[in-house]
């Protein structure tokens, strides 16, 4: 049984589970691929406003409905914070979910860019106490261009958050390849979900956490899935060093060299 950091199952808040029903099932999903726990992360910032008392009132009622289903799966309130101007300042007004209530906080990058400041706001929280979790870093363009960023980030306290489907194949090959990549690189804290629905965008995370098991070891595996714990139980992780007789971008040059992707 294993924890599922980032996930898009609170009905009706953003462009994962539209109702009640539909949130339901995905749990019933969870559950049955071995998902005991899970974040529950919707958008903020961007085209989507959930702040903090809205999301916990939504995990609040579905944990309800969950139990009178006799669903097995238990779901904290969490936040997938799109970078913005005021993030700082909403955080400490309280408007922001860390995740689980942790010191952990699930960021992404707006469009896949690297917005201005982005270094110095992973400083500010990092002064606060708050660590910074970077969701699906290899689906930005800029980062597949510039693996080298996530080493300055990563010295700074940066972890990262690959997705599950991602690492499966799921969203093809050259995904795939720069995944696999930074797992090799040891440059990757987490694999979760960021499940949407049971169709194409779902769990994923028992079939990644095989397929990691197979690729890249059983021993960066386990790492991953005490991590998922310790941040749901807001302990302190450390952080295997990635990668450090090489630079991570030599580490991540295979893609797209060295790796044929065929179609
Ligand atoms: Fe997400």
């Amino acid at each position: 049984m294993y924890t599922d950091l980032h996930c898009h199952i609170l009905p009706g808040l953003d462009d994962g589970a539209p109702d009640l029903e539909a949130a339901l099932t995905m749990a019933e999903h969870a559950a049955a691929s071995g998902i005991s726990r899970v974040v529950a992360t919707p958008h903020h910032g961007g085209a989507y406003e959930n702040e903090a008392p809205a999301v916990r009132e939504a995990v609040e009622l579905l944990q309800q409905a969950l139990d009178r289903r006799g669903i097995a799966l238990t779901v904290l309130p969490g936040h997938e914070i799109r970078v913005y101007d005021r993030l700082l300042d909403d955080l400490l007004d309280g408007r922001l979910c860390t995740l689980g209530g942790s010191r952990y906080l699930l960021l992404e990058l707006p469009g896949g860019r690297v917005p201005g400041g982005f270094a110095e706001l992973l400083h500010e929280l990092g002064v606060r106490g708050i660590v910074p979790i970077l969701a699906h870093p290899e689906r930005s363009s800029e980062i597949q261009r510039r693996p080298e960023l996530l080493r300055e980030w990563m010295d700074g306290g940066l972890l990262l958050q690959v997705t599950a489907g991602a690492l499966t194949g799921d969203y093809g090959r050259r995904m795939q390849a720069f995944s696999l990549s930074l797992c090799r690189a040891n440059a990757v804290h987490f694999l979760a979900s960021d499940a949407h629905d049971v169709v194409v965008r779902k769990w994923h995370l028992a079939d990644a956490y095989a397929l990691a098991a197979r690729k890249v070891g059983p021993e960066q595996v386990a790492a991953y899935r005490a991590n998922a714990d310790y941040v749901a139980r807001d302990e302190v992780i450390v952080p295997a060093l990635p990668a450090r007789n090489m630079s991570l971008s030599r580490a991540l040059w295979p893609w797209p060299f060295n790796i044929r992707v065929k179609g």
